[in-house]
């Protein structure tokens, strides 16, 4: 099988040996190099997407200049090129999660839809009146407004995990909601506005003890974490590969085979068929019963570049990186004055979320933007999550394995500049 460009992976392999480089690092990524209102760029808006680095932008550029055709639907060789590589790419995604099975494999737009086709397939078939959906009280809105829809369809009922202020679900909590009534957990690994790691085993471990299967939102895990969706023995995952320094619109459900083969299809179209007449229609194989017309062909050859790319270096190396950076910016943001840090759970990764004063976060991320650094301020589409904390909004800079101690310093030296400004 070729690979979707054969530079893939060789300035990745080069830095696998030694110590994390990130200085080398930082050179395979353009876009870090740009100057935001005169000054250097400090990216830390990583939750929300992440940067592309050069093989994914040659990985399209090559798709584009030299193989662009449909899949599964031509005989001739650019279709057949295009096709190996987009089904080489299920594979990396595959590996990546550690799935058995590239039939378990869905290529969706991204987590948001992911969901979707879950709520939309599993969820219509299995949930009933009176039937329980238990989630978190951390769940992003993407993972809490479909399920409100489908409760309301269905006369079905959603039950919340509660947290303690640190951002830590309360497993009694949880233990006491699941019930005979329930019918699925849908929970977040690693929550976008907190950065708390949810002990996702242990919940999966519980809801299995009552025959719940379990879904598990890896939007914000997956590029901070070796995903083994074998050993977590979750029912379905989700995540996007633009968070995954792959391009947008792409993005992978694993659902366990059993349970893809017994679910009806999400959307209908081309290739999520194997027969049509006018009195009836026999649906296609797994994965592709859930991938109806054109895909996101370039996006997913994108996405398996950025996961070879990852291999080369090392989730596990990246992940320990990050979480040194981690705590140093967690110690330099707590000597500020002021400034409280939300989500200070003892398993934790990647954020930094925090309100300064009474100053708002959207002048913070205003200010911050004059000195070119780029954080999310807002509810981070997690309100439930503001409101348990009785604030409006955080400032949010969140962490990718590019970013160095200088930008965590650039950071706190912007924030000096807010409370100078404020004072
Ligand atoms: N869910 C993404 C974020 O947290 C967009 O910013």
């Amino acid at each position: 099988m070729t690979t979707a460009n054969p530079r893939a992976n060789e300035n990745a392999s080069g830095k696998a040996a030694g110590a994390f480089d990130v200085a080398r690092i930082r050179e395979d990524f353009p876009i870090l190099k740009e100057k935001v209102h005169g000054k250097p760029l400090v990216y830390l808006d990583n939750a929300a997407t992440s940067q592309k680095p050069r093989v994914v932008l040659d990985a399209l550029e090559h798709y584009y200049t030299t193989e662009n055709a449909n899949v599964h639907r031509g005989v001739h060789y650019l279709s057949q090129q295009a096709t190996q590589d987009y089904e080489a790419a299920r594979g990396k995604i595959r590996q990546l999660l550690n799935a058995s099975d590239d039939r378990e494999i869905i290529l969706v737009r991204g987590t948001t839809e992911g969901i979707n086709l879950v709520a939309q397939s599993y969820g219509r078939q299995n949930i009933g009146e009176g039937d329980e959906i238990i989630i978190s009280a951390m769940e992003h809105h993407s993972y809490i407004v479909h399920w409100q829809i489908l409760c309301q369809e269905r006369g079905a009922h959603l039950r919340v995990i509660p947290m303690n202020d640190d951002g830590e679900l309360l497993m009694d909590e949880y233990e006491k909601l699941l019930g005979p009534r329930t019918k699925l957990v849908s929970i977040v690994h690693l929550s976008n506005s907190l950065g708390t790691i949810n002990p996702v085993e242990q919940i999966i471990e519980m809801a299995h003890g009552r025959g719940v299967p379990v879904l598990i939102d890896g939007a914000q895990s997956t590029p901070h974490m070796t995903i083994d969706v074998h050993k977590m023995d979750c029912d379905f995952f989700v995540f996007s590969g633009h968070k995954l320094y792959g391009p947008t619109g792409i993005g992978a459900l694993y659902g366990k085979a059993d349970l893809l083969e017994s679910m009806p299809p999400y959307q209908s179209g081309g290739d999520m068929i194997k027969s049509v007449t006018f009195e009836k229609t026999i649906y296609n194989s797994l994965p592709y019963k859930f991938e109806a017309g054109t895909p996101n062909i370039g996006g997913a050859i994108g996405l398996g570049a950025a996961i070879d790319y990852i291999n080369g270096i090392g989730m596990d190396r990246m992940a320990a990186y990050e979480h040194e950076l981690l705590e140093y910016g967690t110690e330099r943001l707590s000597t500020i004055s002021g400034l409280r840090l939300i989500g200070t759970a003892r398993e934790k990764a990647d954020v930094l979320s925090f309100v300064l004063r009474d100053i708002h976060p959207h002048d913070i991320g205003t200010i911050l933007d004059s000195e070119g650094i780029a954080i999310r301020t807002g509810h981070h589409c997690t309100q439930p999550v503001m409101d348990r904390f009785s604030i409006p909004a955080t400032a949010r800079a969140s962490l990718a394995f590019y970013n160095t101690r200088e930008d965590i310093d650039a950071l706190v030296k912007g924030i000096d500049k807010v409370i100078e400004v404020f004072s």
